[in-house]
Order: C-alpha cells, then sequence, then structure tokens
C-alpha cells in the first residue's frame, strides 16, 4: 500500500533487497581481506532499516554501534553538526565502516569522518544507502553507494520528513502539498 502523502515511489523494497545483497557482498570481500574485526557504525536514525538489512547478509565477524549527529531540520540543512549520541564502543585502531541514509552536502559525513579519525579510528569508510551527488558542497564520497538519486526530498526506508514516513518500506518523493 503507497502512502497518500507519496507522490512517486523512486526505488521499491526489491530493488533495495537485491541492492544490499550485492552491497554486502562486496563489503563481505573487502573487510575479509583486510582481516579486521571492524565496527559498523549506524547514524541514527535514518540507517536503521538498511543497517539491518546489510548486517544480516554479514558472515565475517563485526561489531556494530551508533551515533545521532544533527543537522537538518525539516528540508534543509544547516552548517554545522552536532553530536548527540556518541559511539558506545572506543573506536581508537580500529576499522569502521560508516552506515548513512543519504549523503547530501556531504557536511555530516565530513564532520562525523574528522571526528572518528581524530578519535584514533585507523580507517574510516562509508556505505550510504542514497547518494544526492547535485547537491553536494563538500568533496566527499561514499565508499559503497545503494542507489543515485535526483534532487528531490525523499522519504521512506528510514529516511523522515519531520521523524514521520521512516517506516515506508520503499523510497518515495512527497507529494510538495505535505511540506508547504
Ligand atoms: P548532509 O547535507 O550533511 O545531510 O549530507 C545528510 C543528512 O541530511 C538528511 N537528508 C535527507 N533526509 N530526505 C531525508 O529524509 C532527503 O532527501 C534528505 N537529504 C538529506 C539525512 O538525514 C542525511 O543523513
Ligand atoms: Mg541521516
Amino acid at each position: 500500500m503507497i502512502s497518500q502523502d507519496i507522490q512517486k515511489v523512486l526505488i521499491e523494497e526489491t530493488q533495495i533487497n537485491e541492492r544490499c545483497k550485492e552491497l554486502a557482498a562486496q563489503i563481505e570481500a573487502d573487510y575479509q581481506k583486510r582481516g579486521q574485526v571492524p565496527v559498523i557504525v549506524g547514524l541514527l536514525k535514518g540507517s536503521v532499516p538498511f543497517m539491518a538489512e546489510l548486517i544480516k547478509r554479514f558472515t565475517f565477524p563485526c561489531e556494530i554501534d551508533f551515533m545521532s549527529v544533527s543537522s537538518y531540520d525539516g528540508t534543509e540543512s544547516i552548517g554545522d553538526v552536532r553530536i548527540d549520541k556518541d559511539m558506545d564502543l572506543s573506536c581508537k585502531g580500529r576499522e569502521v565502516l560508516i552506515v548513512e541514509d543519504i549523503v547530501d552536502t556531504g557536511r555530516t559525513l565530513r564532520e562525523v569522518k574528522k571526528l572518528l579519525k581524530r578519535k584514533g579510528a585507523a580507517d574510516v569508510k562509508v556505505v550510504s544507502l542514497l547518494d544526492k551527488p547535485e547537491r553536494r558542497v563538500v568533496e566527499i564520497e561514499a565508499d559503497y553507494i545503494g542507489f543515485r538519486v535526483p534532487d528531490e526530498f525523499v522519504v521512506g526506508y528510514g529516511l523522515d520528513y519531520n521523524q514521520k514516513y521512516r517506516n515506508l518500506p520503499y523510497i518515495g518523493v512527497l507529494k510538495p502539498e505535505v511540506y508547504r
């Protein structure tokens, strides 16, 4: 059932599941080569469904943790990133894989990567479900990307508008009258 607030579905649940399978296999191959036990760090709350879909496919040993950072109010990004919840595990000397829902301006990733490196992480990589390259203001790319999306505000599969629609099992574009 498509929510009545959704104008169009961009990415179906089956496509997301298929892509998660491919990404998980790619990540697994890379980390197996490295021979370390990485910490998989989800950025709350948007990464939760994606992270769950990915990590259940990993067969290599890993640890998981979460961080919460905020830079967003409504549909526009503001410069500063605030750490609302830090990791519980230490990242010192560890290989870290950040799990993100979307890379938009790139500011969030830049700040989180900087922070983890400052705390002594040996390596920081990023997997993002979505990438919106047209909006980038900071030169940064995720190491693994699920899907490129056009410059439209998207919701679902973890992504919200004012905390709603995270539960939708697909990625969709909101009807403009919903946020106008
Ligand atoms: P930056 O600009 O720092 O932003 O790369 C990353 C964060 O902004 C949020 N974001 C969105 N959330 N639909 C959303 O629901 C979007 O189209 C969208 N674009 C950016 C998101 O939380 C991401 O972590
Ligand atoms: Mg986010």
